[in-house]
């Protein structure tokens, strides 16, 4: 039987207060809301899809460990790290470098928002990046996973 494809939908800060925080640039709906979502879009696609939220830098980092010492996937919403957290970065790194994959999401698009969102620091270690698609964001990018897991197709 082929293993199971694990997928952690990892979260960082203030994405919690989705619903609450600035609904007018990232929505009305809950984290519970993005979570049921990309459990549903990852059982389509025959994945065992776990999302969680932190506020905690320390606890994203441990989860990515996890990731590689799981063989588990990764779509990562860095949420403020992105833009200034070198132990993130490292940490996605291990994970690519283990030859799994790390897709990048973001919600909004950083690119048309203040000067300071421009910058990744996780770009340059991700598989790829996606954004300003909202909850879309990480459907697409489990797609994408699903896609690369599929084979060369889709390697042009
Ligand atoms: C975000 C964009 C970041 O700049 C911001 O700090 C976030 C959310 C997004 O999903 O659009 O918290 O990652």
């Amino acid at each position: 039987m082929t293993p199971v494809t694990r997928v952690l939908v990892l979260n960082g800060p203030n994405l919690g207060r989705l619903g609450v925080r600035e609904p007018e640039i990232y929505g009305a709906d809950t984290f519970d809301d993005l979570a049921a979502a990309v459990d549903g879009w990852g059982r389509e696609l025959g994945f065992a899809v776990e999302a969680r939220q932190t506020d905690d830098e320390a606890q994203i980092v441990g989860w990515l460990h996890e990731s590689v010492d799981t063989r588990s996937h990764v779509v990562l919403n860095p949420a403020a790290f992105t833009h200034y957290s070198y132990a993130l970065r490292d940490a996605a790194a291990q994970v690519t470098t283990s030859g799994l994959l790390l897709v990048e999401v973001h919600l909004s698009n950083p690119h048309t928002r203040e000067t300071f969102r421009h910058y990744s620091v996780v770009s340059g270690v991700a598989t790829g990046t996606i954004a300003g698609f909202g909850f879309q964001s990480y459907r697409l990018a489990l797609d994408a996973i699903a896609g690369k897991l599929s084979g060369a197709a889709t390697e042009r």
